[in-house]
């Protein structure tokens, strides 16, 4: 059964629910309690709404509190707040997983249409959590690690990180965190144009204790896509008080919150690149076009194939795969004896959106970098759900490997 849900609201509001709705929708009188079960026991076994409004003006942290554990344990429910401090709550909200704020002085046309965008969401959830792997995804288990490494610096690894972070969150709300493992120089938040309250050494502690609520609070939201970010340490002297098992409970832990968690390197394979690579799913091989990336990615394969860290889900992206001067994919598969999944072409575009702080992924212009990277995030969608929203071929899949 679906079905939309208010739980706490003051007359008022209920009042112009009622209308927008035409009563279609089951009321939870009293207190917001802050635990999902109690709540639910006002249902009498209807099961997971479709869509809760949280009415948060009595008790908005018990009203956050809930809406956060809804967002981790019931993710096929949209959770919305009624409001009339959007301003105040509007950040926190974002981090427990509110979906949207409706202002409590709005009409019944305004509610409907907060309503209508929250189902369409609800629904775009559904398939995608009844697609999802067993044990895959947010609330419990394993969600996907997805890091890119090069051997050499310029490769475009904080280019592919933001994008496919970006273009991934976009399509799943609430899906992605995007990891800046770049210690020392990483980038990541000015390739999102983000000023970060907090870094990843904040974060730290949390992540020791496995406190995901409390760690959750060190991310950065990117809030014209719903990227979450962990941003890197202001000062390059952190990376060194930086351990490679706090990067494991990091990684680990943040895999249980997302569905994706995609992490940026620094150039080569440091003990942090290679502790993230032990919890990784996914790892992109990137190289340039050229003789020494090549050679560089031989000698990371090497090691990885020495430390019995590599397998065949590794997948090489070649960057820049127009501007060889003469050299090929072709050349860089004889080189390293693994097929290239991926060419990506020079953009124009590219340079500049990375200084303006846009990822091309974001202003979904046309672009020959987006073309090129949009199999390579549906392949790592769900079965059914696409980039662009349409349907998906298996052959894509096996297209962007
Ligand atoms: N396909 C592309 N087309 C055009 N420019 C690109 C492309 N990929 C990356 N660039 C540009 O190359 C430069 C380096 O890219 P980026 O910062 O993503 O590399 P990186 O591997 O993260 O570098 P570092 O090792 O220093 O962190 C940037 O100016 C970026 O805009
Ligand atoms: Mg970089």
């Amino acid at each position: 059964m679906t079905y939309v849900a208010l739980a706490g609201a003051g007359p008022d509001f209920e009042r112009t629910f009622a209308e927008a709705t035409g009563g279609a929708y089951l009321s939870m009188p009293g207190p917001v309690a802050a635990d999902p079960d109690v709540l639910l026991a006002h249902v009498n076994g209807a099961g997971d709404p479709e869509v809760l409004v949280l009415d948060s003006r009595a008790d908005a942290d018990s009203a956050l509190a809930l809406a956060d554990r809804f967002t981790a344990e019931r993710p096929g429910t949209v959770v919305l707040l009624a409001s009339d401090r959007s301003d105040e709550v509007g950040l926190r909200a974002m981090r427990a997983g509110v979906r949207d704020i409706i202002p409590t002085t709005a009409d019944a046309t305004e509610i409907r249409q907060a309503l209508q965008a929250a189902v369409s969401t609800a629904n775009r959830l559904s398939t995608s959590v009844a697609n999802s792997q067993p044990g895959e995804g947010p609330g419990g288990a394993k969600g996907r690690v997805i890091t890119v490494i090069s051997p050499k610096g310029g490769a475009g690894k904080t280019t592919v990180a933001t994008n496919l972070a970006v273009a991934l969150a976009r399509t799943m709300p609430h899906s992605t965190v995007l990891v800046d493992l770049d210690l020392q120089f990483g980038d990541v938040a000015t390739a999102l144009n983000l000023t970060p309250d907090y870094t990843l050494p904040d974060a730290l502690p949390s992540a020791a204790s496995a406190d995901t609520i409390a760690l959750k609070t060190y991310l950065s939201l990117h809030l014209e896509t719903g990227l979450y970010v962990l941003a890197a340490p202001e000062h390059p002297a952190a990376a060194d008080t930086i351990s490679s098992a706090q990067i494991s409970q990091l990684l680990q832990l943040l895999a249980t919150e997302f569905t994706y968690v995609v992490v940026d390197t620094s150039p080569g394979l440091s003990d942090h690149t290679l502790a993230a690579l032990d919890q990784t799913t996914d790892p992109l091989l990137l190289t340039a076009l050229s003789v020494p990336g090549a050679r560089g990615m031989r000698k990371v394969i090497d090691t990885l194939s020495q430390l019995q860290m590599f397998s065949g889900g590794h997948r090489v992206v070649v960057n820049f795969a127009d501007a060889g001067h003469g050299m090929s994919a072709d050349d860089v598969e004889a080189t390293l004896g693994v097929a290239v999944g991926t060419s990506l072409p020079t953009s124009k575009a590219a340079p500049a959106s990375l200084n303006r702080g846009i990822p091309l992924m974001q202003s979904r212009i046309r672009d020959p970098l987006v073309k090129a990277l949009t199999p390579l995030v549906d392949s790592l969608l769900p079965d059914g759900i696409t980039l662009e929203g349409r349907g998906k071929h298996r052959g894509a899949r096996r297209g962007a490997r």
